[in-house]
């Protein structure tokens, strides 16, 4: 049998770029296909998977799928089994923490999430500081926030670096126009800006020509079915989760363009909730939209392009719910040091 050494330089000297993938919640509802994803990605050479429960289990498992990488599974029985499993990452994946229950709001995940996304991050503050962080646990409004303030706390901050995964909303948003629009649901591009909750999702469809196309009441109720889209999942599985296959491949989407943009690749674009100037003014600290993905993480935030009346309005009653979900979440860590 060839020694992990051996198997990594076999790997190493045939691999296009070669990077080290951390995903933290790698056995759960999302954790385990994206964790297959990112096994099947084949920039990725080093795959390591972290969780409270099963993590040595699902990567023996991933291990025998013969694509280009190594999968290690590390667990907090492990002495350092965090910081191992985190050590000079190149991408941090977040999907830890529980999912909603029918009738939940994302925001009441807060409570339990907050505490498991801090220590989480405190982790890849000491471990993987210059690792892009790709937080997919909800609300993301609020934990973004709160990976920003303890890296900051932990003086290695850098905005170009972190994340909030809001590709669902978008890949939701193509999807639900083409089934309207009679169109090819794989070439639809909707751009969702704002946040990942409820009101705080804002889909341009203006900005489209099959969506702008539409009926008012059908533009209308295509909005709130992107807004609201989580909880037909929720509520078709009765209790047993919320989104974990459409999120497993958003998060893969977004990971693969983050892993495009540090291979160099020109021309990478999506949408992500990251520390963003463009509402700063009105004390938003962080805001979604299209980011070009460059070497360094985000190398360009750009702007949310031409709002429709209606579109603006939406974008006024996001400002104040996104605020106080950026704060409660910048609050957390305050109340904690
Ligand atoms: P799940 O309960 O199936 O899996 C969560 C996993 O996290 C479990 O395996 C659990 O053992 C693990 N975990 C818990 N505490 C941990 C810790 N301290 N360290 C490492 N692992 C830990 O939940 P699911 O369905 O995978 O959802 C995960 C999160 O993703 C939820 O917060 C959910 O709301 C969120 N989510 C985000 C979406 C987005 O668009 N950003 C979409 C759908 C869900």
């Amino acid at each position: 049998m060839l020694s992990r050494l051996a198997l990594r330089r076999t790997f190493t000297a045939t691999a296009f770029n070669p990077y080290k993938v951390t995903v933290l919640g790698a056995c759960g509802g999302i954790g385990q296909p994206l964790s297959l994803l990112m096994k099947l990605n084949d920039k990725v050479t080093d795959l390591r998977l972290y969780d409270i429960k099963n993590a040595k289990g699902v990567a023996t498992d991933l291990s025998h799928i013969p694509t280009n990488s190594v999968v290690t599974g590390f667990s907090p029985e492990q002495p350092d089994g965090l910081s191992n499993a985190l050590k000079d990452a190149d991408v941090v994946v977040i999907p830890a923490g529980v999912p909603r229950k029918p009738g939940m709001t994302r925001d009441d995940l807060f409570n339990i999430n907050a505490g498991i996304v801090l220590d989480l991050a405190k982790a890849a503050a000491k471990s993987a500081p210059d690792a892009c962080i790709l937080v997919i646990s909800n609300p993301v409004n609020s934990t973004v926030p709160i990976v920003s303030e303890v890296f900051k706390k932990l003086g290695v901050y850098n905005p170009k670096k972190l994340f909030g995964v809001t590709t669902l909303d978008s890949i939701r948003a193509s999807r639900f126009v083409s089934e309207l629009a009679n169109t090819d649901p794989t070439g639809e591009k909707i751009s969702v800006v704002g946040g990942h909750s409820g009101i705080t999702i804002i889909p341009l469809l203006s900005q489209s020509q099959s969506a702008n196309a539409l009926s008012k009441e059908q533009k209308e109720q295509l909005i709130h079915r992107i807004q609201f889209g989580g909880d037909e999942v929720v509520k078709a599985k009765n209790g047993a989760g919320s989104a974990t296959l459409s999120m497993a491949q958003a998060g893969a989407k977004f990971a693969n363009a983050v892993l495009n943009g540090l291979a160099g690749k020109e021309g990478v674009l999506e949408p992500s909730f990251v520390d963003s100037p463009l509402f700063k003014k009105d004390g938003i600290e962080f805001f979604a939209s299209p980011v070009r993905l460059g070497k360094d993480g985000i190398q360009e935030i750009l702007d949310i392009g031409k709002l429709s009346p209606e579109e603006e309005e939406l974008l006024n009653e996001c400002k104040d719910s996104l605020k106080k979900n950026i704060d409660k979440g910048i609050k957390f860590v305050d109340s904690k040091h």
